[in-house]
């Protein structure tokens, strides 16, 4: 056990290190928009893209050149007066919109300023965003070799069986010929190909049996790196009832994960989104790039809408994703208690969740993978109100070393201990 979780520890640690690396590279580059970005996410998200995608209204890349500033106040904080008064170009996109109204928004100018800036910052972002995404797949390919690892055993298994089965059918055809050599007959069998190659191998039986040895050895390291370094269930991906892609989603229309998972801030479960949520969007978002009406069309059989008249019927039924994470019921996990107290980004437990396009198991689960980080992290005091009583009434010793170099750990809290995370 204690050999186990250290080898685990290694591979983490380098994992940890990517991932903190990633992180700082992006944050070092948004930290400057970061409230253009947040306004943008919370206001404007829902129905624009920063790109020139389309969602229930028109992607705002470029839009700062294409209006005057004022116009753009006058728009953004209420639409619809704008429409009134018959400004041209105004009344000339409501149209093409098919007349769907854009709510006028609570935001002023200052705030519709950062809103703007940080849209030009993204399509000026565009192509070293790209860097990142290249390093990311990179990095959780390597973490991908289970399924790989998977169809090496499999294959290697395969030759080894033909293998045994060749030497025993050599084996048993030269007592056949012996016997019938005995009985004084001729071989009565034609000599075929297959039989041609069963008594190369009968004659070499040397070669063969180093051969299987070579291949056998390869297929138990194999076997042990998979089970000792990746753990069984990393890279679970089962198949969904409808193909939704948390990259065309999150990471092409920078759709927040708290707008679909918005429990996890506050709350154990981090939830799945009701098909009404999707429908915010896909009310009006009737075709996908890559399977046109087919799968948004299974969210509309679940709610029994009709996209044309686009009315609800009775006929509802859920969605029944399959869970791809699975705790086992005797172990306790909270989601607030790490996103929100905890302050850790969904990725470093999720993986670059914004690249699958099905979702899929990134960590392995286990208590060792749990009690690391829990070794490893240190809790983020500052500014934190969850601490303050904490604080007050840490022991004196932890109190000094805070104070010392402002470093307390997770488990140092408690938190490697056994009721902290077991009923
Ligand atoms: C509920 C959906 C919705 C929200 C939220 C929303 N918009 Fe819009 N927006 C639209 C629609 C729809 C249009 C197309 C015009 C129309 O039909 O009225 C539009 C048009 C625009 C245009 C004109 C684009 C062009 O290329 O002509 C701008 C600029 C704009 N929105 C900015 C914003 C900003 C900034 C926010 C956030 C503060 C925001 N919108 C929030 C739905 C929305
Ligand atoms: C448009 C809505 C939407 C957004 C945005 C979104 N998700 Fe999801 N998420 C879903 C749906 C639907 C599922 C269930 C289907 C699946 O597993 O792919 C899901 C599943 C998941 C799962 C697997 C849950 C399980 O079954 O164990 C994780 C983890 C996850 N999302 C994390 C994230 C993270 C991290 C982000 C932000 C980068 C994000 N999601 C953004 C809708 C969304
Ligand atoms: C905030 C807006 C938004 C929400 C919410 C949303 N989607 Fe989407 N969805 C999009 C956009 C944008 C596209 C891409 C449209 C395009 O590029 O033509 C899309 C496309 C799709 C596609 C088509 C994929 C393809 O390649 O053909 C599916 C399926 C889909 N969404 C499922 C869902 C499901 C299921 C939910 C709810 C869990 C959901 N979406 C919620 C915005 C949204
Ligand atoms: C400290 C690691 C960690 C962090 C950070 C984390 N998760 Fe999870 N997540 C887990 C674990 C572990 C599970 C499995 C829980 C279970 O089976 O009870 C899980 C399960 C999920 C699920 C499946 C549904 C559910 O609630 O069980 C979704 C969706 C999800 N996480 C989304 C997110 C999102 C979105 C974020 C960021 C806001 C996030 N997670 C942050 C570890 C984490
Ligand atoms: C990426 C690092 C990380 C991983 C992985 C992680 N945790 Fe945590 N966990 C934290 C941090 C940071 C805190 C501190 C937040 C706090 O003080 O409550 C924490 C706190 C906790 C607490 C509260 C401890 C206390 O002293 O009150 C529990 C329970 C917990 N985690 C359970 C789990 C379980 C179960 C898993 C594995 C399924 C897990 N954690 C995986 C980082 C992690
Ligand atoms: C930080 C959270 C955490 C702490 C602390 C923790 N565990 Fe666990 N434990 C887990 C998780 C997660 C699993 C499930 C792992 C799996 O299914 O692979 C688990 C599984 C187990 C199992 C079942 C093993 C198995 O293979 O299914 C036992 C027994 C166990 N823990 C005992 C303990 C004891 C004893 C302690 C105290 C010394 C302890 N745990 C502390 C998270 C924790």
């Amino acid at each position: 056990m204690k050999l186990l979780l250290f080898t685990k520890s290694k591979v983490h640690f380098q994992a940890l290190f990517v991932f903190l690396f990633l992180f700082a590279f992006s944050t070092t580059k948004l930290v400057a928009q970061e409230d253009g970005e947040k306004l943008f996410k919370s206001y404007c998200a829902s129905c624009h893209s920063t790109g020139s995608n389309q969602l229930v209204g028109p992607g705002l890349a470029g839009v700062s050149d294409k209006y005057e500033r004022e116009w753009l106040y006058n728009w953004i904080k209420d639409s619809q007066g704008l429409i009134a008064s018959g400004d041209a170009d105004a009344v000339a996109i409501f149209e093409e919109f098919n007349k769907i109204p854009m709510p006028a928004q609570p935001v002023n100018n200052e705030q519709i300023d950062a809103i703007l800036d940080f849209i030009k910052a993204s399509e000026a972002a565009a192509p070293a965003a790209e860097v990142v995404v290249a390093e990311t797949t990179s990095e959780s390919t390597s973490g991908d070799g289970s399924s790989d690892g998977g169809l090496f055993v499999v294959l290697g298994l395969i030759i080894l069986f033909l293998i045994v089965i060749s030497i025993l059918r050599g084996v048993s055809h030269s007592i056949q010929t012996v016997r019938a050599e005995q009985i004084g007959a001729q071989n009565p069998e034609e000599r075929t190909m297959l039989q041609a190659f069963f008594d190369w191998i009968n004659a070499n039986k040397t070669i063969v049996a180093l051969i299987s040895i070579v291949i056998l050895s390869f297929v138990a390291k194999l076997g042990w790196d998979a089970a000792v370094d990746i753990g069984i269930y990393t890279g679970y991906q089962p198949e969904q009832p409808i193909k939704f892609s948390h990259k065309l989603h999150a990471g092409t229309n920078g759709i927040d994960c708290n707008y679909c998972h918005s429990s996890a801030s506050f709350s154990k479960s981090a939830g799945i989104p009701s098909p009404n949520l999707c429908m915010n969007c896909h009310t009006y978002i009737q075709e996908g790039p890559q399977y046109g009406k087919e799968e948004i069309a299974k969210i509309y059989a679940a709610l029994d809408f009709d996209p044309v008249t686009k009315k609800y019927g009775t006929n509802q039924k859920p969605i029944k994703w399959v869970k791809v994470h699975n705790l086992p019921d005797h172990v306790y996990f909270n989601h607030s208690q790490h996103v929100t107290v905890g302050k850790i980004a969904c990725q470093k437990c999720h993986g670059p969740v914004e690249e699958f396009t099905v979702g899929k198991q990134h960590e392995s689960l286990t208590m060792g993978w749990c009690i690391d980080c829990h070794r490893e992290t240190k809790v983020q005091m500052t500014d934190n109100g969850y601490y303050d009583e904490i604080h007050k009434r840490l022991p004196e010793k932890l109190k000094a070393q805070y104070l010392e170099d402002g470093t307390i750990t997770v488990s140092e809290l408690g938190g490697i201990e056994c009721a902290k995370c077991h009923y």
